[in-house]
């Protein structure tokens, strides 16, 4: 029997790097993805993709080191075959509609997609989140949070999620009738791995080890920090927090003007104190910005390029290459074929 399984890309709305410290964040899936189609059965994890070169070809029994994996995409593949550890194997293809490098979880969409083929617990969103960020550690040692698996796993159509990345609770806010997401590319490719994205959590980790958990630290304690750079990495992280729960009360309440407002704080605190903006980004998001019809806009995801996520009042033209549009999508799916 054939199965196609599904995996959403997300935009996150606010609250970028907190997740990994166990902070707030508000992401929604977005209607681009990752489906596998395949066959169950064997045992090898067998992939071909439609934008990658070369094959996955990953034995169910014994899986290499992920890291040392050829071609580099099927890293991702063998690492989540190490988490879920399949009694079955599956030979297939991978199709993705979501542009790599952009901000937009594509790894973890891969990631959640093989996972949800392989048949990992969909009624447990956060276990099979958890193995997927695991994964992508093992595969190309990023140490990233756990927003995108869950996203990916736990979305619900027309909801943005909540997540409290402590607790992993997750609360399901209703995205208002009368706006719409557009995710535009700057144009600047982003690579994750090799960026100072790990370098920006152990500036965190430092903050927190002078004025302890930054998920429960105040700005006013991040205000406390002599070093002027844990300073602003420590302000970004209380701030950010802050802004998540203000966003989330503001999209329940239809307060769109406000909630661009909120944007703009979170694009300016990227910029200013976790500094992972680009001058690229921040012309884009000061264009998109005058556009009428526009609430706001902001980087999204890890910055350092990819893309910006603007909210808008629906059918707004944006110039610009507009990579998605719409309201929260969806998230992983399975289905018999
Ligand atoms: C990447 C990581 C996430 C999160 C964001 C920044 O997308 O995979 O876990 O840290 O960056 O918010």
């Amino acid at each position: 029997m054939g199965l196609r399984a599904w995996a959403p890309g997300r935009v996150n709305l606010i609250g970028d790097h907190t997740d990994y410290m166990g902070g707030l964040v508000l992401p929604m899936a977005i209607g681009l993805g990752t489906e596998i189609t395949g066959d169950r059965g064997g045992n090898w994890v067998m992939l071909g993709s439609d934008r990658f070169d070369g094959g996955a070809e990953i034995p169910i029994a014994g899986v290499p080191d992920p890291s040392a994996v050829e071609p580099p995409w099927a890293r991702y593949v063998a690492a989540v075959v190490a988490e879920v550890r399949p009694s079955d194997g599956l030979v297939g293809m991978v199709h993705s509609t979501l542009p790599p490098g952009s901000g937009l979880a594509s790894s973890a969409a891969l990631e959640v997609a093989v996972a949800t083929a392989l048949g990992a617990d969909r009624v447990n969103p956060v276990a099979a989140a958890q193995a997927c960020q695991r994964a992508e550690e093992r595969a190309v040692g990023v140490p990233c949070g756990i927003m995108d698996q869950l996203v990916s796993l736990a979305a619900v159509e027309g909801m943005v999620l909540r997540i409290d990345c402590d607790t992993l609770a997750i609360e399901h806010v209703p995205f208002p009738e009368d706006a719409e997401v557009v995710v535009v590319h700057s144009g600047q490719h982003r690579e994750l791995t090799g960026s100072a994205y790990a370098q920006r959590r152990a500036e965190c980790e430092a903050a927190e080890r002078l004025i302890g958990r930054l998920r429960d630290a105040t700005p006013a304690d991040a205000e406390r920090i002599d070093d002027p750079l844990l300073r602003r990495r420590a302000r970004h992280v209380t701030t950010e927090n802050e802004r998540v729960d203000a966003l989330a009360s503001a999209l329940a309440g239809g307060q769109l003007t406000y909630a661009g407002e909120l944007l703009a704080a979170s694009h300016a605190s990227m910029r200013d104190d976790f500094e992972v903006s680009t001058p690229v980004l921040d012309e884009l998001v000061s264009t998109v910005r005058g556009v009428p019809g526009v609430y706001g806009a902001r980087v999204t995801g890890a910055g350092f390029g990819g893309c910006v996520v603007v909210l808008c009042r629906p059918k707004t033209r944006i110039h610009g290459p507009v990579v998605w549009r719409g309201r929260p999508a969806p998230g992983a799916n399975l289905a018999t074929t």
